[in-house]
């Protein structure tokens, strides 16, 4: 394993001498690669980096406030943030099948990367979270990071758009990135955090994905997250979400009947996310996790949990 410290300033000196007085676009995502690669950026270019941040209105409550708080004014890194939830949510309407949404978030991604580059002259390079599994692999299939060009989840740039490649990360594993990300001085709570899908919450509500379920989506998943981080198992997990099913079903609240929303909890264990088994939860947080979500969100009455490993089943529902 390589000293970070040492490794940080060697790439510093490089990125230097590779962009000279050229401006560098990133995008970033709130997740751990993404990050890593604008912090380091910005530790070696200063403002010549324009970090862009697409709110595509698809992200876990919170989230942007939190990616806007780390960057903006711990970082003090000038993060760009491009509103484009009613864009997103726009192509959505109407939309059920889960490729078709896919790939509708995937191109509207680029749509708006492109509108927000397009305010900027003379950028020359594109800065890209690539890790060394990565590389080997071609394609990336673990986890949240922005990758651009060549990924599975969106159509690629462009033509205009040639920029000159920086993958700063591209001889490191995760592992690495982590104490990368800890020594240019990322939060534990952003370096450490759980995979996180491109499409977001888009591919975990099933069928049309609108506001209201978005909103119920939101309270009920950062219950979860909650009571995950509160008895410790966060960091003993590879990934936990909660689904929106679309089925409703019949319950009872005081004297009155309901006929509400279902929430699936899906807990997994993984090494790389290729396998998953689903996570042997206590039963007592499991109790607490459902006892909450239907007190405390309006419109869910029911929680399953779901016990499926992969394969067959993947770890997201769509
Ligand atoms: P599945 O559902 O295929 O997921 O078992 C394996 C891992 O990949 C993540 N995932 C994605 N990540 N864009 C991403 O950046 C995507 O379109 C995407 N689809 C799935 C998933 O969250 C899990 O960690």
């Amino acid at each position: 394993k390589w000293d970070m410290g040492h490794f940080l300033k060697e790439q510093i000196v490089k990125i230097r001498a590779q962009v000279g007085e050229g401006k560098v676009l990133c995008a970033l995502s709130g997740g751990v690669d993404s990050s890593v690669v604008a912090a380091l950026l910005y530790e070696a270019i200063g403002d010549q980096l324009i970090p862009v941040f697409v709110d595509n209105g698809l992200l876990r409550k919170g989230e942007r406030e939190s990616v806007e708080n780390i960057f903006k004014v711990h970082l003090k890194v000038p993060l760009v943030v491009a509103d484009a939830s009613e864009i997103f949510l726009g192509k959505l309407a109407g939309v059920t099948d889960p490729e078709t949404k896919r790939k509708i978030i995937g191109h509207t991604f680029i749509e708006v990367f492109e509108a927000e580059a397009k305010k900027h002259d003379g950028i020359k390079f594109l800065a890209q979270g690539t890790l060394y599994p990565d590389v080997i692999e071609s394609v990336s299939v673990n986890g949240p990071s922005v990758t651009i060009k060549s990924h599975h989840n969106v159509g690629g740039l462009p033509d205009w758009m040639d920029f000159e490649l920086i993958e700063p990360l591209r001889d490191l594993f995760k592992d690495e990135v982590r104490k990368l990300g800890l020594e240019l001085g990322l939060p534990d709570s952003l370096v450490n955090r759980h995979p996180f899908p491109g499409p977001g919450l888009g591919i975990r509500i099933m069928g049309e994905v609108n506001k209201p379920d978005l909103n119920l989506l939101r309270e009920a998943d950062a219950i979860l997250l909650d009571e995950l981080k509160a008895s410790g198992y966060y960091t003993k997990t590879w990934q936990a979400f909660a689904v929106l099913l679309n089925v409703k079903s019949v319950g009872v609240m005081g004297d009155n009947r309901t006929y509400d929303n279902t929430v699936c909890v899906r807990v997994v264990e993984a090494v790389d996310g290729m396998t998953a088994t689903f996570a042997h939860l206590p039963h007592t947080l499991l109790e607490r996790i459902s006892r909450r979500i239907i007190n405390e969100v309006d419109g869910i009455n029911r929680v399953v949990y779901d016990i499926s490993s992969k394969p067959p089943a993947t770890i997201e529902w769509e």
